[in-house]
Parts: C-alpha cells; sequence; structure tokens
C-alpha cells in the first residue's frame, strides 16, 4: 500500500494524487484522500480502483487544503470496495494506514462495546474509532494519539488528520515503512521515496516506534513514551527523473533498458578499477569474520530468493563454504540451526518486504551474523542487519522486478569475489580475470538489448498458449525458475521453471505443440546435456525456444526458434540470460494486453506476512 501526507502553504491535494500515482506500484486495488478545507473540516474522497478513478471522482467533487493525507490500498482485510478504501474517518479524525492490526478483533468488540458503529471491514477504522475514544477521555491529540499506538499491536504506517488541530499532522511508524520529507515550506510523509521526490530529498527515515508530529514550521519526532529524539536528515542520491517513465510505454520496459547503467552503478559503488580493490564500505565482513564463518545462509522472496539460488552457485563455487537457501516465509519456521558461525544474508529489492524482516529477526535472535542486500537506502532490512550492500539500480516501479534481480546477482558476484580473495580460494590473477569479465558485462547486455525486437517477433507467435516449460542447468536453473515467475506475473500464462535434468521426471508428460519449452543453452559442460534435453522435447512434438550462447547451433534443430546471447563466463551467464527472458515476458504480456506495470493482485512490496 501507499501512503502520502502534505503539510504546507499551497495547495496540498495535487501534491497528494501525484504522490499517490508515483506509489501506485505498491498496491492499486482503492485510493482515497482528505484534506482539511477553508471551512476547517476534513472532506474524503475515495473509491475502489486504481488512481484514475479516484481523479474523476475528484474531477466531480474537487478538495483543496492546505493539510491532507492520501492513500493507495493492496487490501488485507475487507474486500476492495468504496467503503473499505482508506482515509477512514471517526469523529474529527481521519487516518490512512499500511500494514496490520493483530488485535484488531478485540479492539473492535471493545469499542462496538462501547457504541461505536463501524462502516468497513478494515482493521484501519479500528485505529480510527479508538483515537476518538481516547481523545474523548484525554482530551488532548497528542495524548490520545500515544495512547492508541500503546494498544496496537502489529505493524503500521499512519498518517493522521485531526480538524480541531488543522495545523498539526501526525505520523508513526511500527514495522511499515514511512519517512519524513523535508521541504523549504512544506513536509511530506510517504511510504516510499518516489512519492516525494519531486518536492525534496531531504528526509528523516523513521524508526519503528517513532510519532511524528508536524506543524506548518517544523516537526518533533518522538518514541512512544514521549521521549523526543533528533534523527538525521537523509539526502537520497536518486534522480527524480529515474522514477520517470522517460518515453518508454512501462516501467518494466525502461527498468529492462536500465540493467547495462544499474550494473555499472553497483560495480561502481564498491569497485576501485585502476587499483583493483573492492571496497564494501557498509558490509562489515573484514577477514577474520571471513574465517570464523562456517555456514551461509541466504533468504529472500520473490525474484530476490532466485537471486539467492544463483548466489548460492557463486559463494559455493567460488568461496567454497556452504550455502543454504531458504524462502523466508519457510525460514523462520523451520527453526534454522544458526550460531555465531553463521553468517545470515537477506536480499530484497525493497528492504521492506514483512516475510524477510521476520526472517532477519530470527537470524539476530539466534545469534548469527547477518547482513542484508537491499536496493533502498535506509530501508527496514537495510537497518536492522549489522552490515548491508546496496544495490544501485535506482528506483524499481515495475511489480515485475528486473533490474533489480540483477543487480542482486551482480552483488553476490562481488560478495563472493571479496570472500574468495579474502580466504584464498582464487589467485590473485584469478581474481583480476572475473573483475574483467564484470567490466565486460554492461556492453553485452547491451548488446541483447539492442536485438529485443526478435523477442516481440517470438512474443507475437506464442502469445496465444496456455502453459510455458523453462529449463535450465547448474547456475541457470534458478534463472529458468526467474523467467517462469516473469512471464506469469504479468502475461497470466501459466509457467513453471525446471531443472532441465529433472523433465523426465515428470514435465515431460506434459509436453505437446501447446506446450513451448524455453531453454537456456549455456556453452560448457552441460551443454550437450541440454541438447539432449531438446532433442526430447522435439520427439513428443514440443516446440523448443532456446536462448542460446554465442551462434545458433544446428544441432538445437531446424524448427527450434533460437536467440543467441553473448558469450560470458559461467559466473555471469545469469545476468545476460535473463533479459531475453525479461523481454519474451515483457512482449507476451503487452501484446496480451495486460496491465504490466501493474499486474492484477500483486504488490511491489508485500509488507505483510
Ligand atoms: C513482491 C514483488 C516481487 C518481489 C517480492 C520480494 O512479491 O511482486 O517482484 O520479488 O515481493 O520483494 P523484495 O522487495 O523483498 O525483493
Amino acid at each position: 500500500c501507499g501512503i502520502v501526507g502534505y503539510i504546507g502553504k499551497s495547495d496540498g491535494t495535487n501534491v497528494i494524487v501525484e504522490g499517490l500515482k508515483r506509489l501506485e506500484y505498491r498496491g492499486y486495488d482503492s485510493a482515497g484522500v482528505a484534506m482539511i478545507g477553508r471551512d476547517g473540516r476534513i472532506s474524503v474522497v475515495r473509491c475502489e480502483g486504481k488512481i484514475k478513478e479516484l481523479e474523476a471522482r475528484l474531477a466531480a467533487s474537487p478538495l483543496a487544503g492546505t493539510i491532507g493525507i492520501g492513500h493507495t490500498r493492496w487490501a488485507t482485510h475487507g474486500a476492495p470496495s468504496d467503503h473499505n478504501a482508506h482515509p477512514h474517518r471517526s469523529g474529527p479524525f481521519a487516518v490512512v494506514h499500511n500494514g496490520i492490526i493483530e488485535n484488531y478483533a478485540d479492539l473492535k468488540e471493545e469499542l462496538l462495546g462501547k457504541g461505536y458503529e463501524f462502516t468497513s471491514e478494515t482493521d484501519t477504522e479500528v485505529i480510527v474509532r479508538l483515537l476518538e475514544d481516547e481523545w474523548k477521555q484525554c482530551g488532548s491529540y497528542e495524548e490520545s494519539v500515544r495512547r492508541t499506538l500503546r494498544r496496537l499491536r502489529g505493524s503500521y504506517a499512519l498518517v493522521f488528520l485531526n480538524e480541531e488541530s488543522p495545523d498539526l499532522l501526525v505520523g508513526a511508524r511500527q514495522e511499515s515503512p514511512l519517512i519524513l520529507g523535508v521541504g523549504k515550506d512544506a513536509f511530506y510523509f510517504a511510504s516510499d521515496i518516489p512519492a516525494i521526490l519531486h518536492h525534496t530529498r531531504d528526509v528523516v527515515l523513521l524508526d519503528d516506534g517513532d510519532v511524528v508530529f508536524v506543524n506548518r514550521t517544523g516537526y518533533r519526532v518522538e518514541s512512544l513514551d514521549g521521549t523526543e529524539r533528533q534523527p538525521d536528515v537523509t539526502v537520497i542520491d536518486w534522480n527524480p527523473i529515474a522514477a520517470e517513465k522517460a518515453g518508454y510505454k512501462h516501467f518494466m520496459q525502461k527498468e529492462i533498458f536500465e540493467q547495462p547503467r544499474a550494473i555499472v552503478d553497483t560495480l561502481r559503488s564498491v569497485l576501485d578499477v585502476n587499483r583493483e580493490v573492492l571496497r564494501f564500505s557498509d558490509l562489515n565482513l573484514d577477514a577474520s569474520l571471513v574465517h570464523k564463518l562456517r555456514k551461509v545462509f541466504l533468504v529472500a522472496c520473490g525474484t530476490s530468493y532466485h537471486a539467492c539460488l544463483v548466489g548460492k552457485y557463486l559463494l559455493e563455487g567460488l568461496c567454497r563454504i556452504p550455502v543454504e537457501v531458504d524462502l523466508a516465509s519457510e525460514f523462520r519456521y523451520r527453526k534454522p540451526l544458526l550460531d555465531d558461525q553463521s553468517l545470515l544474508i537477506v536480499v530484497s529489492q525493497s528492504g521492506e518486504t514483512a516475510d524477510t524482516r521476520a526472517a532477519l529477526k530470527e537470524g539476530l535472535e539466534r545469534g548469527a551474523h547477518c547482513r542484508a542486500i537491499v536496493n533502498v537506502v535506509g530501508s527496514s532490512l537495510a537497518r536492522m542487519a549489522h552490515g548491508v550492500l546496496y544495490t544501485h539500480a535506482g528506483p524499481e516501479i515495475g511489480v515485475a522486478s528486473t533490474k533489480a534481480f540483477t543487480t542482486q546477482v551482480v552483488a553476490f558476484y562481488l560478495l563472493a569475489l571479496h570472500w574468495a580473495r579474502t580466504s584464498g580460494t582464487i589467485s590473485d590473477p584469478e581474481f583480476s580475470e572475473h573483475l574483467r569479465e564484470l567490466l565486460a558485462l554492461p556492453r553485452k547486455l547491451e548488446e541483447v538489448l539492442d536485438r529485443a525486437d526478435v523477442l516481440r517477433d517470438w512474443a507475437r507467435e506464442f502469445l496465444k498458449v496456455e502453459h510455458f516449460l523453462y529449463l535450465g542447468r547448474g547456475i541457470l536453473y534458478p534463472i529458468a525458475l526467474e523467467g517462469a515467475l516473469k512471464l506469469k506475473e504479468i502475461s497470466y500464462i501459466h509457467a513453471e521453471g525446471y531443472a532441465a535434468g529433472e523433465m523426465k521426471h515428470g514435465p515431460i508428460a506434459l509436453i505437446d505443440e501447446n506446450m513451448p519449452v524455453v531453454v537456456l543453452a549455456q556453452k560448457g559442460e552441460l551443454y550437450e546435456k541440454m541438447l539432449s534435453n531438446v532433442q526430447e522435447v522435439r520427439a513428443r512434438g514440443g516446440r523448443v525456444l532456446a536462448i542460446v550462447e554465442g551462434e545458433q547451433d544446428p544441432r538445437l534443430g531446424e524448427s527450434t526458434w533460437q536467440f543467441p546471447v553473448p558469450e560470458t563466463s559461467p559466473w555471469l551467464a545469469p545476468v545476460v540470460f535473463s533479459i531475453p527472458l525479461q523481454l519474451l515476458a515483457y512482449h507476451v504480456a503487452d501484446l496480451r494486453g495486460t496491465d504490466v506495470d501493474q499486474p492484477r493482485n500483486l504488490a511491489k512490496s508485500v509488507t505483510v506476512e
């Protein structure tokens, strides 16, 4: 979900709606705005559907005011509908909320007992009714906010309006992201940086337990017991243009094309090319720790999980250290055997995914050394871990992750090289050779991107099928999983990724002319085996689409569709092979006319477990 709040000198309605549009990728099943107008009263406009719907409603019944809040929702409690859309109201108050209140049922019962009536099924409405109740009892707005927050269990980012205090905007954060933007004549709340990047790059990254009181001239950050703290103002170095489509039809398409640049930025952030040194300023992984570690755990969700699967090949292959990979939603419940010789690395684009946060918490509690690979500076995971390695993908808006993924893989590679050199599992000349390969990578990706049209032709041909199979081996097995995930996320075609060697144990039963099979044909020791798999598919009438390294290969069969990609080191093949799969998924989805950037039922960042 997305939150925007505004307090300033000019009309904030537009700022809020524009901010919501930039957050729409976080959730998009309903939206709403509340402003305190000239009459000193709160007016709310909200509706089911996307921000476009909200804009239409606002055109019919305009709002204006210099203080207000807005929200775009991804339903957790209560179906998407007008009455479940935020903001929610009670008495003089209105609120927008991200997160989940776990004890909402108990609180609701208590409030129903006191005669409060509810007009939605949301847990959010409970918060604002409770606030009204506390306020009636204590009479002070600020104190009633504190009292309300102390009674909530679960996660929240909240921004409150109160028409009795029209010069005060109040925000609070607990396990759900919220930042305060500090502008020249205005302050902004937002759940994510792109919402306010056009107005200010100066932000206060709020911590769990923070409550912020903002008036028209300044702000005060407190903890729940009322103690004040003086947080730093962080300057965000993202260019606001990076969060625009810049002539591309979709964010996803733009982000696919940004990958060479994103990778260069990620490399530059740690690599001193002239001196051939890697410097990880915030990672805290020095030689003494590397020597002490016996096992690595890589944990993430979705696409970031696939990056972890590649990370396992890189770390085990180059550093000879055992690695386990887990889905975050599974990790904590399997009581992982962690100790002070274990390194837990959580990986996340947003740095806010609830399951991944819970996994990191588990690691911290069990005494593991904990690090995070994340894209968003100052995000929760970055702050919770003992060290962080930032990917420098820039803002990723398309729900289906592309550049965040490939920069995660590059980050793993850099980490593995650093580790391998520290532990002595690779020699200095080998290290230099790896660096040369890495530096050649962006140009190879450009070469693939230059031939994107070919994949549009493929997409046209295969657009109507209902199932796809993706096969990969070795370090490209995770890329088969990721390719299938990309396709299903945005085109709604059922797709499965498989280790090519497993095809004979099941999926081969499904193969006929209606089930195209994408094979990732990397040259090297597994290539011949992949050729056999291709023959097995063709013998059953299946149509093969091969991403092939180097030249087209007649041995793949005449009828096989072939897309050559530049040869690269086996360690970097996951990045090179990802690009055509992203483009294929993108073009299939675009030609099928789905909502590429905001596919149904998904959200960019899932801050609920
Ligand atoms: C959501 C997104 C995916 C993403 C996953 C993990 O499901 O739709 O694209 O891979 O969350 O997100 P994270 O921000 O932790 O990488």
